[in-house]
């Protein structure tokens, strides 16, 4: 089985977004994810459009008191820095500058989200400028917008504009219901992701940190060697500061065939 798991989307920062609300509650997590097998784990907290400097300061200095917290405590987890920024045409010129703005200050990855119920369009400029700039672009959840549940071509664009795309553990265990679940199956059994995350919120069930428990469900759906990638190999990189290859974009959305066409109106013919 895979040990020593990465974790590159979560909430840990206290009373900062609408993750854990203490200390108490930021250290369970933590010990839960060691429980999981979890050795290295992204504070991602949420920032929108106006990235302010006096937020930034907070993140830091509350990530300084988890770090010596967890050397106190002795929790085998390694915490890296990083946020969650919300899409806006802009967002390359934005984080210019900003440490916590690419995933362990690295200045490489920018792990970003989009509205969960919006049409997604117009997005292609912002992540051509991003890589224009040398930044590699993680969207995060796809397969939980509905405009990406409704339309995949939604997602093939993100590849084909340089986004990598970050998977949430839940939606794979069905947490966000069988649209999700079904989504997040299919962008795996064609291996369009780069990384499975929990995007922990808290330690209470549905929304903590769960990638072992991913790693049982999946291991007999996809090869090992890819699963690897999605929880270890590509995440390490990230650490290690290095470019991962990108996958190609399907050309279009692979429509019916002919045959299964055939088949649905035998089925429908039947039931009349
Ligand atoms: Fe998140």
């Amino acid at each position: 089985m895979i040990e020593n798991l990465i974790d590159i989307h979560n909430h840990l920062i206290p009373d900062f977004d609408d993750g854990p609300p203490d200390w108490k509650v930021t250290m369970e997590m933590l010990r839960q994810a060691a429980s999981q097998g979890i050795t290295d784990v992204f504070a991602t907290s949420h920032f929108s459009e106006y990235i302010a400097p006096d937020l930034v300061k907070e993140y830091l200095w509350k990530f300084a008191e988890l770090q010596q917290k967890i050397e106190e405590e002795g929790i085998p987890v390694r915490v890296h820095s990083g946020s969650e920024l919300f899409y806006h045409p802009y967002i390359a010129s934005s984080i210019a500058d900003v440490p916590i703005a690419t995933l362990g200050g690295r200045g490489q990855y920018v792990l970003m989200e989009f509205p969960m119920f919006q049409a997604l369009e117009g997005f292609e400029d912002a992540l051509f400028r991003l890589s224009m700039e040398d930044y590699i672009p993680i969207i995060a959840h796809p397969e939980r917008y509905m405009a990406v549940v409704n339309d995949f071509e939604v997602l093939y664009r993100f590849i084909k504009f340089g986004g990598l795309l970050q998977i949430n553990g839940g939606s794979i265990l069905g947490h966000f219901g069988k649209d999700v679940q079904k989504t997040s199956l299919k962008i795996l059994e064609q291996g369009l992701a780069h990384f499975v995350a929990s995007d922990a919120h808290t330690y209470k069930k549905g929304r903590c940190f769960i990638l072992r428990d991913v790693v049982y469900f999946l291991v007999d759906k996809i090869p090992l060697e890819y699963l690897e990638k999605l929880v270890r190999g590509n995440p390490q990189a990230i650490i290690a500061g290095e470019r991962l290859e990108k996958v190609e974009a399907p050309l279009e959305v692979p429509r019916k065939g002919l045959l299964q066409k055939i088949k649905k109106s035998f089925r429908f013919l039947g039931k009349a």
